[in-house]
């Protein structure tokens, strides 16, 4: 699998989205200058983007108006592979429209209607509008009432689509993510409503339900008899930034688990859906995170650990602990790193353990999803020099190194039956030319399209929110994270959680 199966690298085509006004809330932020726009840019590379397309930034300060269009897009320019051309600036330049305001003040949509009406009258953009919810959590519910208020989300009215972008984080915990879907609700249908999750935007993780279903000899096996235990990791190098202010009311687990990584586990366990109509998709990773046990407190202390980074090495620097950070409160208990072992109480995987972990500042950036099949019969080798014989292993390379490989034991060459672990590999870039992405290309291009597979329904911010609130109220009555060095692989306890079940976590 080392070299292209047909001829040269495949490189992905993709026909020109819909014709739309994309509204971003939010577009002076990190997120538009650093992901949106160059996602846009991008898109209009490999050809996605229609000529009839236009932005519009909407930002709260007026100063910023007048070279808006030219700051961004020159910020945006320094987080593309390759940086914008005079052409392309200029035809982005001339296809963005700036509105300034309050989002709490109607009159700011009656301007967003005024500019959407010139902006599909000068670019011929017709009348599908697309807002893009890039603001902090708090202003969404507000956005969407002006939004519904002044009649933006009618799509009859309008006669064209009208979509909302929801970005992360989706609520706080499960009273505040229901708040949210009451609010979004309250002024548009849920087939309007794009709730956002950047990791169901990666190629590898698209790839898991093509990797399942359109091979035929993985689901036979794919299950309780086959598999012993599956491992999620997304380990991450890098400490939080200058997020404190954000990531010290959040924590790893409303941050990743409770989103990113329970869809990497609702990919992983789900039936084949009866197609790849977005709601059958949904609907079967919906049934994983519904088939989570509810963890009680004695499970969330035995099979949940909590931990916070001290100082350490990472990459060859010194790096400070997370309580010395900036924005983080002197005796923070806010966890960056959680394990934990889930169980999924269905059919096909009644008793086999997943075990999640996630965490800053741990020794490198890989995620990955490792599938470890159960042990062989030994008897046959009872007589030999073999001791033991290893489990196969899928692994599933989300980051870095796209690919899949799978280790299975090998005979070492010569006269002494002697076994070796080998491995089987498939890698991204050897078969495909991927383009330069920023990770948000497919999921713009879905959003203009109108496909929401890759996208959360109200019922799954729901249900993976009921999933992890024990775990959030156990931790609210006390109790410490436990510590572990920066540019370790995490706290004993997590590798005490899986030695307790006899096995151990991979080693990416
Ligand atoms: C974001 C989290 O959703 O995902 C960040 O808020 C995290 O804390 C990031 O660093 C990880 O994304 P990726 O694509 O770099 O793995």
């Amino acid at each position: 699998m080392s070299t292209p199966t047909s001829g040269a690298p495949r490189r992905p085509v993709s026909a020109p989205a819909d014709p739309a006004v994309f509204v971003g809330f939010g577009a002076s932020g990190d997120l538009t200058r650093r992901k949106l726009l160059p996602a846009l840019v991008n898109l209009r590379r490999s050809g996605a983007l229609p000529t009839t397309f236009a932005f519009i930034a909407v930002v709260r300060q007026a100063d910023v108006g007048g070279t808006l269009a030219d700051e961004i897009l020159t910020a945006a320019s320094t987080h593309l592979e390759t940086p914008l051309t005079d052409e392309e600036r200029q035809w982005f330049v001339g296809r963005i429209g700036v509105v300034v305001g309050d989002v709490e003040q109607p009159s700011l949509y009656a301007d967003i209607a005024t500019r959407l009406g010139e902006l599909q009258a000068s670019h011929g953009t017709g009348r599908n509008a697309l807002f893009y919810l890039a603001t902090p959590p708090q202003l969404f519910a507000p956005i969407a009432a002006g939004l519904g208020a002044a009649r933006l989300l009618d799509e009859e009215a309008a006669g064209g689509c009208r979509r909302v972008i929801v970005e992360k984080p989706f609520g706080h915990d499960l009273e505040s993510a229901r708040a949210l879907n009451r609010a979004l609700a309250a002024v548009m249908t849920e087939r309007q409503i794009y709730r956002i999750d950047h990791y169901l935007g990666k190629e590898t993780v698209q790839n898991l339900m093509i990797f399942r279903f359109a091979n035929s000899i993985f689901e036979p096996i794919w299950n309780r008899r086959y598999v012993d235990h599956v491992q999620i990791t997304v380990a991450e190098a890098d400490g939080i930034g200058t997020r404190g202010g954000y990531y010290d009311e959040a924590g790893a687990l409303r941050d990743m688990v409770q989103n990113h990584l329970f869809m990497l586990l609702a990919l992983t366990a789900m039936e084949p859906p009866i197609s790849f109509d977005a709601d059958a998709v949904r609907d079967e990773r919906l049934k994983v995170l519904q088939a989570i046990m509810p963890m009680t407190r004695p499970m969330v202390e035995r099979d949940v650990v909590r931990a916070q980074y001290v100082a350490g090495r990472v990459k060859d620097a010194d790096v400070p602990g997370y309580l010395q950070e900036d924005k983080v409160a002197a005796a923070s208990a806010t966890e960056t790193f959680v394990a934990m072992r889930l169980q999924v109480e269905n059919w096909r995987w009644a008793g086999v353990p997943f075990y999640l972990r996630t965490g800053k500042r741990l020794a490198r950036r890989v995620s990955e999803i490792s599938v470890h099949f159960r042990q062989p019969p030994f008897m046959m080798f009872r007589d030999t020099a073999v001791r033991t014989l290893n489990c196969n292993v899928l692994v599933i390379r989300v980051q870095p190194e796209e690919g899949i490989t799978f280790h299975v034991d090998a005979k070492v060459p010569g006269q002494a039956l002697e076994l070796q672990t080998v491995a089987m590999d498939f890698k991204y870039d050897e078969e495909f030319v991927q383009p330069p992405s920023t990770g948000y290309e497919t999921l713009l291009y879905d959003a203009l399209t109108g496909d929401q597979t890759l996208f959360h329904r109200a019922d799954s911010t729901d249900v993976s929110w009921q999933a992890v609130m024990p775990i959030l109220d156990a931790w609210a009555t006390g109790g410490r994270p436990v510590c572990y060095e920066a540019g370790s692989w995490g706290p004993e306890d997590a590798h005490e959680l899986l030695e307790r079940d006899g096995r151990t976590w991979r080693r990416p």
